[in-house]
């Protein structure tokens, strides 16, 4: 089997990190979104990979490179517009020949990994296997109706009216047919192939396709407060490490990991969290469900369910910094320069809550 990973798009409802970023290359638990796609491919035994690539091409080559260092193969593929899922299996037909495949959507993270899944689809001779999980919002997402066999009876992309709460979870396996099934389909109203129409398609010609009802946590991490979800969710589940320095002031407790040169000075860190390479935490709080990248400095300040990206500065804060991502080499001080104000320089679209 071949794995397929979309990471074209513009990220638009993560602006403004991803003005300057790939989406899929924004690290939750201080590991890229896309990297934990590639490596959940790898675990269940696949090597050869393309990635779809759109605007952000360079910026995911840069990181990616051929794949060696995941110890996969890969291969990258343009989409030169994101005209929608299905369409990106078109223009990748080149690459995936008459393979079977997996299709994992680049932002996507899910518990458990998907190696029952694609050893069960492998052996299998299933045409098609979607993933479903029961979500609060289906109107957001493809929609799935099954019948009391648990067999699909039809599949909606973002119906007004859904008539489950039974969601497509962006990971789809495919035989050969899905080529057919492409190539028939026409664009929906917000002008993209989706994929969703090209399964219906498989489903009428009578092809079989099997639906997998998952039950751990899924998350499509295209908002900040899904970016923040996954995180919290992938760190309750790191095993903790303590490879830094933690001198004898600080207090470290619950699932802490402290990675490779990182300094924890006078400072409480509680679980689940996580410090990057280098960075160093001094006279601070650092709270649950945070991840601290590399090289990150946060002095005499408090900070809790957030995540802030590399070489970034939060000194002297006066009240606690929750429930915020944080991009590169962004400085967040107390100025003592008057007029005592809020001096901003932020990017088009940031969002800043104030006391
Ligand atoms: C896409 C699919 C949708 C699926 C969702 C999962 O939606 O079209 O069927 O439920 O991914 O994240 P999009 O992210 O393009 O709105």
């Amino acid at each position: 089997m071949k794995g397929l990973i979309l990471s074209g798009g513009r990220g638009t409802r993560l602006y403004p990190l991803t003005y300057t970023s790939a989406k899929q290359l924004i690290p939750v638990a201080n590991k890229p979104v896309l990297v934990r796609v590639i490596e959940a491919i790898r675990d269940a035994g696949i090597d050869e990979i393309g990635i779809v690539v759109g605007d952000t091409a360079e910026e995911i080559k840069t990181a990616i490179g051929r794949g060696g260092r995941w110890g996969v193969e890969v291969t990258y593929i343009r989409q030169d517009q994101p005209l929608g899922l299905a369409h990106a299996v078109k223009v990748s037909q080149d690459f995936l020949g008459d393979e079977r495949f997996v299709m994992f959507l680049g932002d996507n993270v899910i518990q458990g990994g998907i190696s029952g899944l694609i050893g069960q689809f492998s052996s299998s001779g299933w045409n098609s296997q979607i993933v479903l999980t029961r979500v609060s919002h289906p109107e957001q997402y493809g929609v799935a109706e099954l019948d009391n066999e648990g067999k699909i009876v039809r599949l909606v992309e973002k119906p007004k009216e859904p008539l489950s709460d039974l969601a497509l979870v962006g990971i789809y396996m495919f035989d050969h047919h899905v080529h057919e099934a492409v190539d028939h389909i026409t664009p929906s109203w917000r002008g993209e192939f989706e994929i969703t129409d090209a399964i219906q398609w498989l489903v009428e010609q009578g092809y079989d396709v099997y639906p997998y009802v998952h039950r751990g946590w899924w998350i499509d991490t295209g908002s900040p407060g899904a970016m923040l979800d996954a995180n919290g969710l992938v760190l309750e589940e790191l095993t903790p490490a303590i490879e830094g320095y933690v001198d004898r002031d600080s207090e470290v407790d619950g699932r802490v990991t402290i990675q490779q040169g990182a300094e924890i000075i006078n400072s409480v860190i509680r679980g689940p969290s996580i410090i990057g390479e280098r960075s160093r935490i001094v006279n601070s709080y650092v709270g649950p469900f945070t991840s601290i990248y590399h090289d990150v400095l946060v002095e005499d300040s408090e900070i809790e369910r957030a995540i802030v990206l590399e070489h970034s500065e939060i000194r002297d804060i006066p009240a606690r910094i929750q429930d915020s991502l944080i991009g590169r080499q962004v400085i967040l001080a107390r100025s003592p320069i008057k007029p005592k104000a809020y001096k901003l320089t932020l990017g088009d679209h940031s969002q800043v809550g104030i006391l």
